[in-house]
C-alpha cells in the first residue's frame, strides 16, 4: 500500500494561501477535509426547499472547527522558537490547543470558567497533558487574564485574537468553495467570540478573489490567493447567537452571558469589527435564539439525519430553520451551515434531553420483546 495521497491536513494541502514562514514544520494531525453532508429528511419533514448542506467540522480530530486554526497557530509559534502556548476557553479552544502542543513538544496552559464547560472538552484538555487552571470567572475574564499573562511571560497567546486562526481557519471556504464549484447564496453559523464568522468572511472573500492588502499583517501580503478566482460570488453571512449570550444583538458587550449553549457562553467578542464587517458587507444580518429552540434543532438534526452536533453548533440549523420558514432565507437558496463542534463534546446536555427515551427492561427474552413490539407499533405507525 502506498502513502503517496495521504491527506496529511489543510497546511500541506494550502500552504500557498497560508502565511507562515519558507519551510516551516507543519503541526498537524490531519485537520480539514470534513465533509459537507447534504441534509435531506429534515427540509422534507419541515417541508423546506433548499439545497441545504452542513460542514460538520466535529469530524476535525479534536471534534472542532478549532483545529484548522490551531494548526496554524501552533506551527507559526513553534517556527518563532515559542516553548508554550496559552488561551482562554469555553473548551474546544483549550482540547485543540493541548492536542496540538503535544503534538508539537510544547506546554500548554489553559484557562476554562470552572464548572462551566461540556465534560468532553475537559477530558480532552486534561489527557493532552495541558496545565488546566479552573476560574471562577467567565470566558471573557479569562481571555482578560490571558492578555495580561502574556505581557509578562513567553506565551504564545492561541486564541482567535492571534491572527494566524483566522487564517487556518478561513480554509473552511476554500473547501465549501472547491466542493460546490462556486460559493452558497447564504452561510449561517454560531457565534461566540466571532472569529470564525471572521475567518468565513476571509476564506470566501480571497476564494472571490478579493482581499484588503495588509489584511495579514504577518505576511507581507504572500497569503493572497494567486490565480484567478474560484467562485463569482461571497454568501450573506448569517450569525446566530443565544439569547442569554447576545452582544452582537444587543449591539454591546454582555456582562454576565448565560445559555445552556456553553461553547457560546460569551459576552465580550473580541473580533467585534470583522465579524460586522462580513455581515454587513454580505448583507447578512445576526440573531439570537433561545436556548429551547437550539436544544430542539440538535435534536431534530440527530434524529432525522444521523448528525450529532453541540448545542452551540445547533444554533446555526435553529436560526436557518426559523429564517427558511419566514421567507428570510429564500425558498430555493443554496445554503450551507457549519457545525462547529461534536456532540459528544457535550453528553451531559445530550442526555438530560433524552431521559424519558432509556427503558430499563429485565434481561427476558419476554419483556424485551414486549418493548420491542411496542416500540415497531410506535414507529410504524
Ligand atoms: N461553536 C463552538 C462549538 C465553539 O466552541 C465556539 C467557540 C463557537 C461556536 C463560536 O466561535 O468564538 O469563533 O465565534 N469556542 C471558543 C472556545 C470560544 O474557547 O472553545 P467563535
Amino acid at each position: 500500500m502506498s502513502a503517496a495521497n495521504r491527506y496529511t491536513g489543510l497546511i500541506d494541502r494550502y500552504r500557498d494561501r497560508l502565511p507562515l514562514p519558507e519551510g516551516a514544520r507543519a503541526v498537524s494531525l490531519g485537520e480539514g477535509a470534513t465533509p459537507l453532508i447534504r441534509l435531506e429528511n429534515l427540509p422534507r419533514r419541515l417541508g423546506l426547499e433548499v439545497e441545504w448542506y452542513v460542514k460538520f467540522e466535529g469530524l476535525n480530530p479534536t471534534g472542532s472547527f478549532k483545529d484548522r486554526g490551531m494548526t496554524v497557530a501552533v506551527s507559526q509559534a513553534l517556527a518563532e522558537g515559542r516553548r508554550a502556548v496559552v488561551c482562554a476557553s469555553t473548551g474546544n479552544t483549550s482540547a485543540s490547543a493541548a492536542a496540538y502542543a503535544a503534538r508539537a513538544g510544547m506546554a500548554a496552559f489553559v484557562l476554562i470558567p470552572e464548572g462551566r464547560i461540556a465534560l468532553g472538552k475537559l477530558a480532552q484538555a486534561v489527557m493532552h497533558g495541558a496545565r488546566v487552571l479552573q476560574i471562577q470567572g467567565n470566558f471573557d475574564q479569562g481571555l482578560r487574564l490571558v492578555r495580561a499573562l502574556a505581557e509578562e511571560l513567553p506565551l504564545a497567546i492561541v486564541n482567535s485574537i492571534n491572527p494566524y486562526r483566522l487564517q487556518g481557519q478561513k480554509t473552511i471556504a476554500f473547501e465549501i468553495v472547491e466542493a460546490l464549484g462556486r460559493a452558497p447564496d447564504y452561510h449561517t453559523l454560531p457565534v461566540g467570540n466571532a472569529g470564525n464568522i471572521s475567518a468565513h468572511w476571509i476564506g470566501y472573500s480571497e476564494s472571490a478573489g478579493i482581499w484588503e492588502t495588509g489584511a495579514c499583517t504577518h505576511c507581507a501580503g504572500r497569503c493572497l490567493l494567486q490565480g484567478a478566482p474560484l467562485t463569482d460570488r461571497r454568501p450573506v453571512m448569517v450569525g446566530y447567537q443565544a439569547r442569554g449570550a447576545a452582544p452582537f444583538l444587543q449591539g454591546a458587550p454582555v456582562a454576565e452571558p448565560e445559555t445552556v449553549a456553553t461553547a457560546i457562553r460569551i459576552g465580550d467578542p473580541q473580533s467585534w469589527n470583522q465579524a460586522w464587517a462580513a455581515v454587513n458587507e454580505s448583507g447578512g444580518w445576526f440573531d439570537a435564539l433561545d436556548d429551547e429552540a437550539i436544544l430542539a434543532a440538535q435534536r431534530l438534526l440527530a434524529e432525522t439525519e444521523g448528525v450529532f452536533c453541540e448545542p452551540a453548533s445547533a444554533a446555526a440549523v435553529a436560526g436557518a430553520m426559523r429564517d427558511l420558514e419566514r421567507g428570510r432565507i429564500p425558498a430555493g437558496s443554496l445554503l450551507v451551515s457549519t457545525l462547529t463542534g461534536h456532540g459528544l463534546k457535550d453528553p451531559d446536555i445530550a442526555l438530560r434531553q433524552t431521559e424519558g427515551r432509556l427503558l430499563s427492561v429485565p434481561a427476558e427474552l419476554a419483556a424485551v420483546r414486549e418493548a420491542v413490539r411496542a416500540g415497531l407499533e410506535e414507529t410504524c405507525a
